[in-house]
């Protein structure tokens, strides 16, 4: 198992990290363009193997796309990150020209590899691997529910004061102010969550989830890493495992959710072949405006990118 990831930053060195210490990929690659980081990233990581105690070979290169050939996942972290003040859809002038290019590099090597996207604005750089690789639609995919997922958890697990591992949640929709958690589907080893938080305070979880990646960039100056890092780590380790593990995941919806050509984070069952399912919940009409709502935003910054592309 080769696995490659572009752009050495935080996020990609996170989700290195992550990789190498499940000890499931014979090889990680990073690239990155800035001269000499992802060497030192690679070299860094794999000094850390025998304290961490993998055998995974971790290197790192400067913009070789020969080196990254026959990977079997690659994650694309490339691009710039938010600024305070800035929307991630503020990123799509810049990030739109570069996550095509490196696109067109990686298939050119791995043509058959699955695509993970972690770039931002999400769902339109998804996109827009989708659309420069024509991959079929299950290698394609973007990580962003997990990432939301996981800080929708861990604010009910310190609210409630009980183990994150034990919260389990759905959240649907694009990774932007409009993602729609869903508290109908969200429990506590089973329990309904609505049986142990008032819904007010529930409420207003969901709300800090919403701008959770915001409320971060406001604190650092810059996006997160960790949280991201491991969800895309993550999804990569149920690929490489064929673990058919549920996750919400952005793809290509084609009426799923009476919803067309639009990408969205839904639950999808994820195994060697990338997207092996998308999985359809019957949504109330109220989870499904929003649902709507938040692909209607995507939309319109798909179309910008369409516009970027002449
Ligand atoms: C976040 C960025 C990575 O949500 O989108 O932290």
């Amino acid at each position: 198992m080769k696995v490659t990831i572009i752009g050495s930053g935080n996020v990609g060195a996170t989700c290195a990290d992550t990789i190498a210490r499940g000890d499931f990929a014979h090889e990680i690659v990073l690239l990155d363009i800035k001269e000499g980081l992802s060497e030192g990233k690679g070299l860094d990581l794999w000094q850390s193997a025998p304290i961490n105690y993998y055998d995974s070979k971790v290197v790192g290169f400067t913009n070789d796309y020969s080196k990254t050939a026959g990977s079997d996942i690659v994650v694309i972290t490339s691009g710039l990150p938010r600024k305070p003040g800035m929307s991630r859809d503020d990123l799509i002038n810049t990030n739109a020209g570069i996550v095509k290019t490196v696109t067109e590099n990686v298939i050119k090597y791995s043509p058959d590899c699955v695509l993970i996207i972690v770039s931002n604005p999400l769902d339109v750089m998804t996109y827009c691997a989708h659309k420069v690789s024509r991959f079929p639609k299950n290698r394609v995919m973007g990580m962003a529910g997990i990432l939301d997922t996981a800080r929708y958890r861990a604010f009910l697990a310190e609210a409630l004061n009980i183990s994150p591992k034990d919260i389990q949640a759905m959240l649907m929709g694009g990774h932007g102010d409009t993602m729609v958690p869903l508290p109908r589907y969200t429990t506590v080893s089973g329990i309904p969550v609505t049986e142990l938080i008032e819904l007010q305070k529930l409420q207003a979880i969901i709300e800090r989830t919403k701008v959770g990646g915001g409320e971060l960039v406001k604190l650092m100056g810059t996006s997160a890493w960790y949280a991201p890092g491991s969800a895309a780590a993550q999804m990569v380790e149920a690929i490489a495992k064929n673990q058919r593990r549920v996750f919400p995941v952005c793809v290509l919806l084609e009426g799923e959710y009476g919803l067309k050509n639009v990408y969205q984070g839904v639950p999808v069952v994820l195994g060697k072949n990338g997207i092996e399912k998308i999985i359809e919940l019957k949504l109330n009409e109220t989870e499904m405006a929003l649902l709507q709502k938040s692909a209607e935003s995507v939309k319109e910054v798909m179309g910008v990118m369409d516009r970027l592309d002449g």
